[in-house]
């Protein structure tokens, strides 16, 4: 089969070759990848010489069962799946992978191969930072700091469907999208500063850039909570460090450690089933051109999500 292998030497450290077809185990599935999208966490491990165990990055993928091991029995051949298979040695940056089913659940016939490769890890962890970590509440003020990239769109449409009031921080190019996705307000953050709302906001989810502490406590309400998902890597260190002390008193801070699950990957392909949310794919690419893909997503300027597509 064809991949993208992971080559400390190589141009972008990605050599586009053949590979050997993986063979699943008793408890996998092997999947014929049909789409795979490009997360953080491919292009910052790959920038720091960190191969996965496969030596092949890609975690969102999307695609068709091709065989199963003797002890699957949730999936048959044929069937069309979504799954995050990061916990497994990554390697969705080829034609097939092998996964335990575990990492897997049904597409949705009404979502395309490329939609539903941009879900599992930007749908969950915009879903574990509202729900799990910011405790969401219906008619809350939410400020999503980073509000058009892959985790920003899906956080933007799940704090809509949870019934609170959501202003977006994106740059100009990206209003209108944040808007379109249900933003009630957007900040445009190369013409204001999102610093200056004092005391607007009961929940914070700090998503992407680079901003003083100061400024997301300056925002809180009394009582109000910031969940810090990521940004530039100054920024999380920041909050990793100072955080706790920045935010000692009423308002608090906490940092998002997101875990993918077959739970939560149902939970959110099912409101794109019912059409309550949905994915934003800004570029889709070639598999041979994956490098050129991944080098568009870590400039960290990307409307949605970007997306591999196997012809
Ligand atoms: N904690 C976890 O478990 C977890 C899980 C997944 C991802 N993450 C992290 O979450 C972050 C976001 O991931 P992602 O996939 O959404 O990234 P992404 O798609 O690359 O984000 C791109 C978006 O960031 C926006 N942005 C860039 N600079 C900004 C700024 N100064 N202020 C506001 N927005 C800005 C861009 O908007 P403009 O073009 O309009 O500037 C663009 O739309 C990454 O740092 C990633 O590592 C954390």
């Amino acid at each position: 089969m064809k991949g993208l292998l992971y080559s400390k030497s190589a141009k972008d450290k990605l050599i586009y070759c053949d590979i050997k077809k993986p063979i699943p185990n008793d408890n996998e599935l092997l999947i014929r990848i049909n789409a795979v999208s490009v997360n953080a966490l491919d292009y910052r491990l790959c920038k720091m010489g960190r191969a996965p165990k496969k030596k092949i990055f890609g975690a969102d993928i999307s695609g068709v069962v091709e065989s199963v091991g003797m002890n699957v029995h949730t999936f048959q051949v044929g069937d069309e799946v979504i799954g995050d298979i990061s916990d497994f040695g990554l390697g969705g940056f080829a034609e097939y992978t092998t996964a335990p089913e575990k990492a897997f659940v049904l597409k949705p016939a009404n979502l395309s191969f490329e939609e539903a490769s941009a879900m599992p890890i930007a749908g969950i962890t915009a879903l574990q930072a509202l729900r799990d970590k910011g405790n969401i509440q219906r008619g809350q003020k939410i400020l999503i700091v980073g509000s058009s990239g892959g985790v920003g769109t899906f956080a933007v449409q799940l704090a809509k469907y949870f019934g609170s009031i959501v202003t977006g921080v994106c740059s100009s190019k990206n209003v209108e999208q944040t808007k379109r996705l249900g933003a009630d307000k957007v900040i445009d953050y190369s013409k204001e500063d999102f610093g200056m709302e004092i005391g607007a906001y009961d929940l914070i989810l700090a998503i992407n850039g680079n901003y003083p502490l100061s400024a997301y406590k300056r925002c809180l309400k009394q009582n109000g909570k910031c969940v810090f998902v990521g940004g530039a890597l100054s920024q999380v260190f920041k909050t990793l460090f100072f955080g706790k002390l920045m935010f000692l008193g009423s308002k608090k801070m906490c940092n998002l450690f997101a875990k993918s699950n077959q739970k939560d990957l149902e939970y959110i392909t099912k409101l794109a089933k019912d059409s309550k949310i949905r994915a934003v794919v800004e570029k889709v690419y070639s598999l041979e051109n994956t490098a050129e893909a991944m080098r568009y997503a870590a400039n960290g300027h990307a409307s949605g999500k970007v997306v591999i597509k196997n012809d």
